[in-house]
């Protein structure tokens, strides 16, 4: 994807919050950089905790790459709390059902929401990959509306049909099908050629 902005490089605003899966966000943040993205990281308090728990890293470690800002997500001053700073797109990766729940009920209580909610009212690019099993039926409403408001639902669910052999290209799949919503030109995984399944004669 070209940059919104003219002459800049592509910015996406991305949220760790507090559901499993902060691998998802370690990984998409690696592929943004490799493509020359530059990234705003918010983290909340319970994401925080889980990017401890499963990826033994703290945000600020996380930040270190280049091209990576970390934000404060108690900060409503904050870049992507203004819809007239322009970003390409928002991803919330992993999105827990509470942040789900209050990007659906208009709440922008946080960096976090807020940014979800400036994606929507400035009509761009908003993907939320959910995890929890099984799902609630308000987080399935809620992302119903959402997605009915124009917002991408992409689980974390990976496909099993390219054999992965590692928990990294089960990652992999979901992070390369987020990019493929950037319309970013990426080479992870093995994408579905047709031909794998031979025709019956
Ligand atoms: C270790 C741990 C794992 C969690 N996993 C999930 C999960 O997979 N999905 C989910 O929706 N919530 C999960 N939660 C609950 C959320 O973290 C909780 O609802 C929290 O309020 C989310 O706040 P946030 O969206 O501001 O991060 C988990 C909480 C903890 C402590």
């Amino acid at each position: 994807m070209e940059g919104g902005i003219p002459g800049c490089m592509p910015e996406a605003v991305v949220a760790l919050t507090g559901a499993s899966g902060a691998k998802y966000c370690v990984r998409l943040i690696e592929a943004l950089v490799e493509h020359k993205w530059s990234v705003r990281l918010i983290v909340t308090g319970t994401g925080a905790i889980n990017l401890d728990l499963e990826c033994s890293m703290t945000p600020s470690e996380l930040a270190s790459m280049n091209g990576v800002i970390l934000e404060d997500n108690g900060n409503l001053a904050a870049k992507s709390a203004s819809g007239s700073a322009r970003f390409d797109a928002y991803v919330v990766c992993p999105a827990s059902g509470t942040t789900i729940g209050k990007i659906a009920a208009g709440i922008s209580d946080n960096l976090a929401t807020r940014s979800a909610l400036v994606a929507m009212k400035e009509r761009r690019k908003l993907i939320i990959v959910p995890r929890e099993a099984p799902y609630s039926t308000p987080h399935l409403k809620a992302m119903f509306n959402l997605s009915e408001w124009g917002a991408v639902i992409l689980p974390a669910s990976p496909g099993f049909y390219n054999s992965p052999e590692s928990i990294d290209d089960l990652v992999d799949f979901v992070v390369a099908r987020i990019l493929d919503q950037l319309d970013i030109d990426h080479s992870i995984g093995r994408r579905w050629s047709g031909e794998e399944v031979p025709l019956e004669d």
